[in-house]
């Protein structure tokens, strides 16, 4: 089973604040349901609770320190590897972790693959993506989007260890 996370960040790995997201990009919002369609998604509590329900067609694991944590339709782990132990006795080929910075940190050692959309975002956050060291990734493919009216310019890239 190979290991992705997917994450969108700012030009300084921002990627949250308040226990919110920072921009509102439909076209990102697609690429993720399309990446993550099918899939186990890991996420920690407060991304769940940001998020707030399961999201239809893919299998939803909370990861929480909280033992009588429980929620409609989700599965729940008491660590990351139990989250992600589920996921492969499930049969997963690919699970997706999707946040939000404490599980980031924590899987980016575990990742193989980054699904990565960069934002030409600065502004306030309190939720940052470790930063990325490019040596240790390769990038597989990448697509850029110049800005419009509404929206900043925003890249997605999919990085895989060399
Ligand atoms: N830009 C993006 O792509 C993106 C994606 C996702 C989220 N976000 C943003 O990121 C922010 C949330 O991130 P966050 O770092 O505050 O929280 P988080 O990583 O979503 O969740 C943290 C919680 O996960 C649980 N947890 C973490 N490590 C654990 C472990 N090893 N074992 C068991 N439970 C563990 C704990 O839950 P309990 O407290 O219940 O024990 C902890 O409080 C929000 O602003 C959200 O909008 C952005």
């Amino acid at each position: 089973m190979i290991i992705s996370i997917i994450v969108a960040i700012g030009k300084n790995g921002e990627i949250g604040n308040k226990g919110n997201l920072l921009w509102h990009l439909p076209a990102d919002l697609k690429k993720f349901k399309e990446t993550t369609m099918g899939h186990h998604m890991i996420m920690g509590r407060k991304t769940f609770e940001s998020i707030g329900k399961a999201l239809p067609g893919r299998t939803t694991v909370i990861v929480t320190r909280n033992n009588d944590y429980k929620k409609e339709s989700c599965l729940i782990a008491s660590s990351l590897e139990e989250a992600i132990s589920i996921a492969k006795e499930a049969g997963e080929q690919e699970v997706m972790i999707i946040g939000g910075g404490e599980i980031y940190k924590q899987s980016l050692p575990l990742a193989q693959k980054i699904y990565l959309t960069e934002v030409e975002y600065v502004g306030e956050a309190d939720t940052f993506f470790p930063t990325l060291d490019n040596q240790n990734w390769n990038i597989l493919s990448e697509q850029n989007n110049p800005p419009t009216d509404k929206y900043p310019a925003w890249s997605f890239k999919i990085l895989e260890r060399p």
